[in-house]
């Protein structure tokens, strides 16, 4: 089982790297650091996560001219925020995340959702009533300044995250430089595989945020089910003698998904590394299937008339 997935750029990307939304200011550093120390070779960041200068400030003390590594030797991803959508917004978004990463390029940069927010600083701008402000900036128009990014030398490559199947070749068809990842919420209670065959057979390969079911999510509630402590999983865990978590990541890399396991916690950050060394069986593989429940977990719902909806799910490329 190869460590590595080749994207359709030629690029070779780290099937594990380290997830760094939700790692505070003052933890994420000393997150990159453990990880870098103990092998990762990929980071995932984004301008919305509000920690990339930190994220840089690791980065600084291992790559470059007489540091441990070679830039080319990690791969770092950041994402385009959703109030930067306006083309003209793009690279001075892009140019301020490669300023807090302190890189000159990152290997691939994302658009975060297919949606726009209203442009401005605030992260969230919603309305009195709490809604969020979209704009109609759509999506392909921002695709194209992001296409203009790789021309300039700023990012090595372009992909999408959060986008559905039909809005993924929505993008395919206009683009110039195809997007080589379609990185979206995946594990064992979402396991996403239509989504993945669709991705595969257009040639995205795809990476999964939340793959341990992001049980420290800000508006988790107890009566959702916690991935990491499903019985169904402790029986395989027992039987392999890894972790839940080791079992759950193992499985994603044997669907030939790539899997960002976010950790502050420099034991679990090496443990996470640490699936490369064993194999799940078949029927282990369809045991881990056979526990997808279509639970999306990462976008907050509301109860609205009895019924719960996505709480922002008031815009037309809302992708779920
Ligand atoms: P922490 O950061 O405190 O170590 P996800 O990647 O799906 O978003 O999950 C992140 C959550 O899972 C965090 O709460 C993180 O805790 C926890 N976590 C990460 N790795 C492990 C592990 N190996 N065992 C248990 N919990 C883990």
């Amino acid at each position: 089982m190869s460590s590595f997935v080749t994207l359709s750029s030629g690029q070779r990307m780290p099937m594990v790297g380290l997830g760094t939304w939700k790692s505070s200011p003052g933890q994420v550093k000393q997150a990159v650091l453990a990880a870098l120390e103990c092998g990762y070779r990929h980071i995932d960041c984004a301008a919305a996560y509000g920690n990339e200068q930190e994220v840089g400030e690791a980065l600084a003390l291992w790559i470059g001219p007489g540091k441990a590594l070679r830039r080319e030797e990690v791969f770092v991803t950041s994402k385009l925020w959703n109030t930067k959508h306006e083309p003209q917004d793009v690279e001075e978004a892009c140019r301020t995340t490669l300023a807090h990463l302190g890189l000159s390029y990152v290997d691939l940069y994302l658009m975060h959702w297919p949606m726009a927010f209203q442009r401005g600083q605030e992260l969230m701008p919603r309305r009195a009533d709490g809604s969020i402000r979209y704009s109609d900036t759509h999506y392909r128009d921002t695709w194209r300044a992001m296409e203009s990014l790789v021309d300039k030398g700023l990012v090595k490559a372009v992909g999408l995250s959060n986008f559905n199947a039909r809005q993924t070749d929505d993008v395919i068809s206009i683009a110039r430089h195809k997007p080589v990842v379609n990185q979206v919420e995946c594990h064992p209670y979402l396991s996403q595989t239509d989504l993945l065959s669709h991705c595969r057979s257009v040639g995205v390969s795809v990476t999964a945020y939340s793959p341990l079911g992001s049980g420290d999510r800000p508006w988790a509630s107890p009566d959702q089910p916690c991935l990491l402590e499903d019985s169904r999983l402790a029986a395989i865990s027992q039987r392999h003698q890894k972790t839940p978590a080791q079992i759950i990541l193992r499985w994603h890399i044997q669907r030939g998904v790539a899997c960002i396991p976010k950790s502050v916690t420099p034991s679990r950050i090496q443990q996470n590394l640490e699936v490369f060394d064993f194999s799940l069986s078949q029927e282990d593989m369809k045991l881990i299937e056979s526990i997808n429940c279509n639970e999306r977990l990462i976008v907050p719902t509301v109860e609205r008339d009895g019924k719960k909806v996505w709480r922002d799910a008031g815009h037309p490329h809302f992708p779920f």
